[in-house]
């Protein structure tokens, strides 16, 4: 039996592979790499040394998928990770965003139907809580979003849910993720972001790296510890490994479950620059400007329902996230274009 990995080759997707490849799962890729480097699959098979099937393939395309299941009877199962994922794009090309990451699952979710592959482990992610009351945030909080990726996250997340209620044999589990951050500790697979980057640690990688010229904290009068964002960072092979443990739970249960993904402790702009900086080595400059539209002052997750239905949880600490990043962007200071 084998798991269909959509994105395969972005930095959740390598990183989850990896993890799969070493628990002995046989895996197919499939990938536009739209956003992400055929580069990360040869990183992924000099970590594992093991061999797997891989297709250059747009979700988009459902006559291209539907070869890919039609050649590979195997696949039993998906994790569906392949989207596109940038908020401020989000917001100036929404129907890019809507067509692409919905026609996409429509086309994965009707071939899993139709080869009786009915179990999916969907990426989703901690904006499906808009702008949470309270934090920890518990997965039974309200739902709502702020720009069209969160809204496709959400609308996804509701339609695996009317689909198990029409076919109550399929398995569906929605991982919510929060701050995925770090590398892989080899230094071979990481976050590689085309072009400036919008999301925190990549870019302090980058101030740090001499490759841009400063950090630009967005706000610093936000209700928090410090004045500045606080956010539950997450080292991707945590992340990678919960993808396992919903996995396991798939094979033995149906239903809908709703997972947080986060390890429950925020840090703030600042701890992290600080973090990175003694990780590194490295000065990270920064410059305090206004705050960033639709940023919220504080995300971090309870994560009990993951520990106590998956038997998940968290193992790295900000540190470990810090200096396995810090290790990728040496030894790949352009990412994978070296
Ligand atoms: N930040 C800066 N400067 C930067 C970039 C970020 O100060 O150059 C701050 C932000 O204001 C925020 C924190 O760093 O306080 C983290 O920002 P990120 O952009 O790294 O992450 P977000 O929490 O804004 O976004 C993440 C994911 C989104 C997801 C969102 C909500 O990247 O996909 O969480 O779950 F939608």
């Amino acid at each position: 039996m084998s798991i269909l990995v959509t994105g395969g080759a972005g930095f959740i997707g390598s990183h989850t592979s990896v993890e799969l490849l070493n628990a002995g799962y046989d895996i197919v890729i499939v990938d536009n790499y739209i956003n992400s480097s055929p580069k990360s699959l040869e990183r992924i098979r000099q970590i594992t040394g093991k061999e797997f099937r891989a297709y250059e393939v747009d979700l988009c395309d459902a006559a291209a998928l539907e070869k890919v299941f039609a050649e590979n009877p195997d696949i039993d199962s998906a994790i569906h990770f392949a989207g596109l994922k940038a908020v401020g794009e989000s917001v100036s090309q929404p129907i890019r965003y809507y067509s692409n990451n919905l026609i996409s699952t429509f086309n994965l979710v009707n071939l899993l139907g139709k080869y009786n592959a009915k179990r999916i482990v969907f990426s989703s992610s901690a904006t499906v809580y808009g702008m949470p009351k309270t934090v920890p945030i518990r997965e039974d909080f309200p739902l709502s979003t702020t720009n069209p990726y969160g809204e496709t996250k959400l609308m996804i997340e509701r339609i695996l849910k009317d689909l198990w209620v029409s076919d109550n044999e399929w398995s569906v589990s929605i991982l919510r993720y929060f701050n995925p951050i770090g590398a892989h500790k080899s230094g071979l697979i990481g976050e590689n972001p085309k072009g400036i980057p919008n999301n925190l640690l990549p870019y302090v990688a980058k101030v740090a790296a001499g490759q841009l010229p400063f950090l630009s904290v967005y706000g610093s009068d936000y209700d928090t510890k410090d004045g500045t964002g606080v956010r539950d960072y997450i080292h991707v092979v945590d992340l990678a490994k919960a993808h396992l443990k919903a996995l396991e739970r798939a094979a033995k249960v149906t239903g809908v479950e709703h997972f947080n993904i986060g390890t429950g402790t925020g840090y703030s702009v600042l701890e992290i620059v600080k973090a990175y900086e003694k990780a590194s080595g490295l000065t990270v400059n920064y410059k305090i400007v206004d705050r960033r539209p639709g940023d919220i002052a504080t995300c971090y997750a309870d994560p009990k329902k993951a520990y106590e239905v998956l038997g998940w949880r968290a193992e790295y600490n900000i540190e470990d996230m810090c200096r396995d990043l810090a290790n990728w962007q040496a030894q790949n200071p352009n990412g994978y274009d070296d």
